[in-house]
């Protein structure tokens, strides 16, 4: 891909590019928790977005995308969101960096990646990190490794119109090979948590649902959990998320008030504790317990939160009582992509036979796997 990737750029503006990347994540549990500042524990994964890149004399910015074999071009003091999706994802990086920094000046850029998009695999958040990564280096801008997360984050705010919190990014960022990340959205203090899946593998199951829907009903969730928030702030004015509140507050406050919104939150504060419960598990080797933490969050996501959808319930589902398998649930936002699988490493075959066939003659659609393997965050690629 690098190969072809700088053949395309050299052949489209006749320079050398430097080249950068960034992968795409999974989540091992800790759903929509980071924007109520709770936790979260993604993984970086072999899967990364590409970009070539070079300077240019004039303001211009010429962006290439090999994937949908189109060109765009804008000027650098005319920045704004435009009608083709993919260009937004780079465009709304420079636009949060010209608003702290004149270094900027005209660039071109060729994106190429392998992240499937769509999946809940955090493709977007991976570009979006793979050009901050790209332009901090370019222009010497001196930005630090969560800045860069941040900018990010806040490109996907305005330009692609998701009030999404800060996992993905970071997760981007910041990946470890053979480690998933806890990470206190609160604090934003972090550590690397060796995962050592002891025979079993992180297979994705994608459904391969376009999730049109998603972003509307996502922005509405975070609506109803700053709405618990202001209920309960209402008798305890020092909550300022849900990380701060408390089961007994949700009962005395915000059940009565609004049952629906009540539902949601008390998802996000179970959320919180499952997490840690798991991340408990995995560290002490206990595939078992963790598995267990995997289905409830997906119960949750599914019938409190209400961001699931038939195909992802009938894929985990499908699971629940295979041996193999140690846990399952939904991944990222919901309404489709991916479910992330914990799966014993010899039985994968036989369960990839079994499952495709069923969802097609279910569920009436193509079921696409990846095995994922954990990776570095956002790099340089040398050579
Ligand atoms: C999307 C968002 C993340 C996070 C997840 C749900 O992936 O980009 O910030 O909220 O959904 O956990």
């Amino acid at each position: 891909m690098i190969v072809q990737l700088k053949k395309k750029f050299t052949a489209l503006f006749n320079t050398e590019p430097l080249v950068f990347q960034s992968p795409g994540r999974v989540n091992i549990i800790g759903e929509h928790t980071d924007y109520n500042k709770g936790f979260v524990l993604p993984a970086a994964i072999d899967k990364a977005s590409y970009v070539a890149i070079s300077k240019r004399e004039d303001e211009q910015v010429i962006l290439y995308s090999s994937l949908f074999n189109k060109q765009v071009a804008c000027d650098l003091n005319n920045i704004k969101p435009m009608q083709e999706g993919w260009p937004n994802y780079i465009l709304g990086v420079v636009n949060e960096l010209r608003k702290s920094t004149p270094k900027l000046t005209g660039f071109n850029l060729v994106l190429d990646g392998d992240v499937p998009m769509g999946a809940g695999l955090s493709s977007s958040a991976s570009v979006e990190c793979a050009v901050a990564f790209g332009l901090n280096h370019l222009f010497e801008l001196n930005l630090s490794p969560i800045e860069m997360a941040l900018v990010s984050q806040k490109a996907e705010h305005n330009f692609a119109g998701v009030m999404c919190g800060i996992m993905d990014q970071f997760a981007s960022v910041f990946g470890k090979k053979d480690h998933a990340i806890q990470l206190d959205c609160r604090s934003m203090a972090y550590d690397y948590i060796p995962l050592d899946l002891k025979g079993y593998k992180i297979l994705l199951l994608n459904t391969n649902v376009e999730h049109a829907l998603a972003s509307t009903e996502y922005n509405i969730r975070r609506q109803q959990c700053e709405q618990g928030v202001e209920i309960v702030r209402n008798h305890q004015e020092n909550v300022e998320s849900l990380r701060d509140v408390t089961m007994q507050m949700l009962d005395s406050y915000v059940k009565e008030w609004d049952d629906e919104v009540y539902t949601k939150c008390k998802y996000v504060v179970e959320e919180n504790d499952r997490l840690l419960a798991a991340v408990h598990a995995l560290q002490n080797g206990d595939l078992v317990t963790l598995g267990k933490k995997m289905f409830a969050s997906h119960d949750g996501l599914s019938n409190m939160y209400k961001v699931s959808c038939p195909e992802l319930d009938y894929l985990v589902e499908y699971v629940r009582s295979n041996s193999a398998v140690a846990g399952a649930r939904m991944m990222g936002g919901g309404f489709g992509g991916c479910t992330i699988n914990l799966v014993k490493e010899e039985s994968i075959e036989e369960l990839l036979a079994i499952i495709c066939t069923d969802y097609q003659k279910n569920m009436g659609r193509d079921l696409s796997f990846y095995i994922a393997e954990t990776a570095n965050g956002s790099s340089e690629v040398l050579g």
